[in-house]
This record gives C-alpha cells, sequence and structure tokens, in this order.
C-alpha cells in the first residue's frame, strides 16, 4: 500500500481546474445508458467511483467510449438493458449501488450487486425497503447488505416518506418510479442534493417538485402507446465542489494564499459549505456563475483567512455530508474549534468516518471528544498539530482531509495507503503539491 508523506506549507498558490462532479457523473452515465441515442458527456469524473459505474453500464449493454474526460454512452432505451450473468460491480461506490439497485427493481431480468468490503459493510436497507414496497424482489446479506440479488418485477407506484436524509435513497425510488405503474413520488424529511431530479429533467423525464415532495411520471412500457422516453443528451459535467473544498480549506490556512478554481458546480443543495466557510471568516469569492444543463457553474477565488469555527448541526448536516471531515480537520486551526452534531450518518459512509477523524486528529495531537453523532475539535488554543501517520481506513475523504491539515503542521505526515484518494479525486497529490509553496 503506497504511503504519500505531506511536508508542511507555506502557502497555495495557483490556479484549479478539478475532476467532473461525481455525483453528476454517476448520474449522467446512468440516465445516458437508459436514453435512446448516444450521449456526449465531457468533462466527465475521472474517479474510480464514477467508473465502477460506466463498468456497469456497459456490462448492462450500453456500449461506453471513454476519450480523456469525454465518455460517449449509447444506450438502447429506458427497456433496452440486458441482463449479465456477472455480478455487476460497484466497486467503493455507495451512489453506484443505491442508485443502481431502484434501475435493476424494473427490469424483466434478474440482476446481482455486489461492492468491495468497505461496500459490502454498508446499509442497503433503506433502499430495499421503499424498492420492495414498489414490488421489487431484493435479497441481501442479513437483509441489509451486499452483495444484492434484484429479481427486477412489475414496480407499481409509491408515495415514500424518507425515513433518512439521503439523495441516493430519495434517487433510488425515484429511477426504480420510471418503470413503475403510475406516480412515485418521494419526501425528504430535510434537503438533500437534486442531481437526480435535474438530470431526470434533462434528460426528458417529467418530474414536479412541491416543497420536500418530488413526483416522477413513469416512462410506460415503452410499447408507444404515449409512453415517455429518454433522449440522448450532450453534456458538460461542472467540477467537483466536494473536491473543491480540500484546496479552499488549503488555502485558507495561509495568509499569502491565492488560488482560483475554475468551472466549479455551485448547485444549491451544494453550496452550504460555502455558507459556512463565510460564516467562519474565510475569505472565497464566487465569480462568473453560470447556469449548465439545470446545474449552476462559477469559478472560486480564495486567499488566506483566520477561521473562526463553530457548531455544524440539524438540516445543515446532509448538505455538507461529504464535506465534514475537511470541517472537522480544519478544527485545531480554527479560533473557537469545530462541533459538529447530528450526523451519525458519517459512521456509515466509506468508513466509520467519526471513528476515523477522532483517531487520526488524536494522533496530531488534537484535543478531540467522540461522540456517536459527531464530535468537538478544539481549536487553536489546545495548540499546533504535529506530523504523524495517518490511517485513512481506506476511506478518499479521510485521506485527503489529513493532508491538508499536514500543511499546517509541525513536520512531516505520512498518509497511509494513499492511493484511495483516487476513489473520488485520482489527481489530488499532484495538485497539492503544484499547488503548495513550501
Ligand atoms: C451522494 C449522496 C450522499 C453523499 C455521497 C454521494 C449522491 O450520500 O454522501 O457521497 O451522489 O447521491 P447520502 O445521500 O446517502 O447521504
Amino acid at each position: 500500500m503506497k504511503k504519500e508523506t505531506i511536508y508542511p506549507a507555506k502557502y497555495l498558490t495557483g490556479g484549479l481546474e478539478l475532476p467532473g462532479d461525481k455525483s453528476i457523473s454517476h448520474r449522467y452515465a446512468m440516465l445516458a445508458a437508459l436514453a435512446e441515442g448516444t450521449s456526449e458527456l465531457r468533462h466527465f469524473s475521472g474517479a474510480d467511483d464514477c467508473h465502477s459505474t460506466l463498468d456497469c453500464m456497459s456490462a448492462l449493454g450500453a456500449e461506453v467510449k471513454i476519450e480523456k474526460d469525454t465518455v460517449r454512452v449509447a444506450g438502447h432505451g429506458h427497456r433496452g438493458l440486458k441482463s449479465t450473468w456477472r455480478a455487476l460491480d460497484a466497486g467503493n461506490s455507495g451512489t453506484t449501488m443505491r442508485l443502481l439497485a431502484g434501475i435493476l427493481a424494473g427490469q424483466e431480468f434478474s440482476s446481482k450487486l455486489t461492492g468491495d468490503a468497505s461496500l459490502q459493510k454498508r446499509p442497503m436497507k433503506r433502499v430495499i425497503a421503499p424498492l420492495r414496497e414498489m414490488g421489487a424482489d431484493i435479497r441481501g446479506r442479513d437483509d441489509n447488505f451486499a452483495p444484492l440479488e434484484i429479481r427486477g418485477a412489475k414496480l407499481k407506484a409509491i408515495d415514500y416518506n424518507m425515513p433518512v436524509a439521503s439523495a441516493q435513497v430519495k434517487s433510488a425510488v425515484l429511477l426504480a418510479g420510471l418503470f413503475a405503474e403510475g406516480e412515485t413520488s418521494v419526501t425528504e424529511p430535510a434537503r438533500t442534493r437534486d442531481h437526480t431530479e435535474l438530470a431526470l429533467q434533462e434528460f426528458g423525464a417529467a418530474l414536479e417538485k412541491h416543497g420536500r415532495t418530488i413526483k416522477i411520471h413513469s416512462l410506460g412500457r415503452g410499447n408507444g402507446s404515449g409512453a415517455g422516453k429518454l433522449t440522448a443528451k450532450s453534456l458538460d459535467v461542472p467540477g467537483d465542489l466536494s473536491s473543491a473544498v480540500f484546496f479552499l480549506a488549503a488555502a485558507s490556512l495561509f495568509p499569502d494564499s491565492n488560488v482560483l478554481i475554475h468551472n466549479v458546480g455551485l448547485n444549491p443543495t451544494r453550496t452550504a459549505i460555502l455558507d459556512l466557510f463565510a460564516s467562519m471568516g474565510a475569505s472565497i469569492q464566487i465569480l462568473g456563475l453560470k447556469s449548465s444543463h439545470g446545474e449552476i457553474v462559477g469559478d472560486l477565488s480564495v486567499k488566506g483567512a483566520e477561521l473562526k469555527g463553530g457548531v455544524i448541526s440539524g438540516e445543515q448536516i446532509p448538505l455538507v455530508i461529504d464535506e465534514l471531515p475537511m470541517l472537522a480537520a480544519l478544527g485545531p486551526f480554527t479560533q473557537n474549534g469545530i462541533e459538529i452534531r447530528d450526523a451519525a450518518e458519517l459512521r456509515v459512509k466509506e468508513s466509520d468516518r467519526i471513528a476515523a477523524l477522532a483517531e487520526n486528529l488524536r494522533r496530531m495531537g488534537a484535543a478531540v471528544e467522540e461522540r456517536p453523532d459527531g464530535l468537538k475539535v478544539e481549536g487553536r488554543s489546545a495548540g499546533k498539530l504535529r506530523g504523524a501517520e495517518i490511517e485513512p481506513r481506506g476511506d478518499h475523504r479521510i485521506a485527503m482531509a489529513f493532508s491538508i491539515a499536514a500543511l499546517g503542521a509541525q513536520g512531516p505526515t505520512v498518509i497511509r495507503d494513499a492511493a484511495c484518494a483516487a476513489v473520488s479525486f485520482p489527481t489530488f497529490y499532484a495538485e497539492l503539491n503544484r499547488l503548495a509553496e513550501r
């Protein structure tokens, strides 16, 4: 397992392009495979996770051609997927497994979905339960874990009140709704990212939003009797704000930093992190906003600033769920520290992120209180971080968050199993070394 050594930095400077947004790339790839014709997806994410989705869609009969970061997906319509005897491998990607479960539930064939050791430990009951209510036949280990066996069935529409605020669960039900008889609705307990809704509309599905309820119309049996269909599209994927956050945090740490991040996705269900940074005193400016296929895109200019810290809780949590590792690791650099509450979901991500954060923060000398649903990290008064050996537990966001903390620590830090960053950001270390002045 390759290690990466991160040395302290003086500041960060330069321009940066990020990989295409991971969430959007997954959705475009799946819907392109369900559309009729060839879609061109530009600036598609190079993340391992999104390539797991492409591999699955290809195994299901879509033709996928990859040329640098442009991906062409030729679909055969929403009734055009083919069964495969092989297990579909979602790798480390919860989004691939949960969204695909929704699509596979409505097919006329059976499939098997599997993933790596981490994914096989993550809860799937949250998608099994609503899909079963729609009539799907799904089996999993202990009725909750992958591998999943999905026997496609004739689905019926349901009105689903989601018990967890999860964009993945919402998306699984909406995607199954394309194949169900009638109108399926999903009501979320708190707002979550809405890329599935925007992408579905972009590809031609009929969808309505009423407050926190989203209603999707079935595409029908595809027999020409007035049924809807999805149409191939030519789309640009914006840069991934969740990847930008590591550089926003890094640049903020040093007064002399000046970083410009181009072409970042600024969908309002993702930008709560920018509001949080602003409330902590960060110096981040949004430049050149424009709209792109229903998504909003802009450049971010970030300079060094004194960060105040603060408490993150309640309905903020699902909106910054992927940014919490970076925020926690920033805690020791802030004036008042960082406290995260109501975030038990962090324990069922790519790793138990609460435990991973507490353990590695302590390795660097931070004062941390671990709680069932979050953690409290003391601010600057608890002392400067020191370089340490970090164990990311195979979790890309833990590896990257501690690489950033390492820039402001005393002495070098070693990230074990550093290559796991490629799950979302294959060029992370190269970009960090390019922008960091030492
Ligand atoms: C994602 C939704 C979030 C997030 C994950 C990507 C998505 O998961 O943590 O990285 O693309 O829908 P949940 O919706 O399960 O919280």
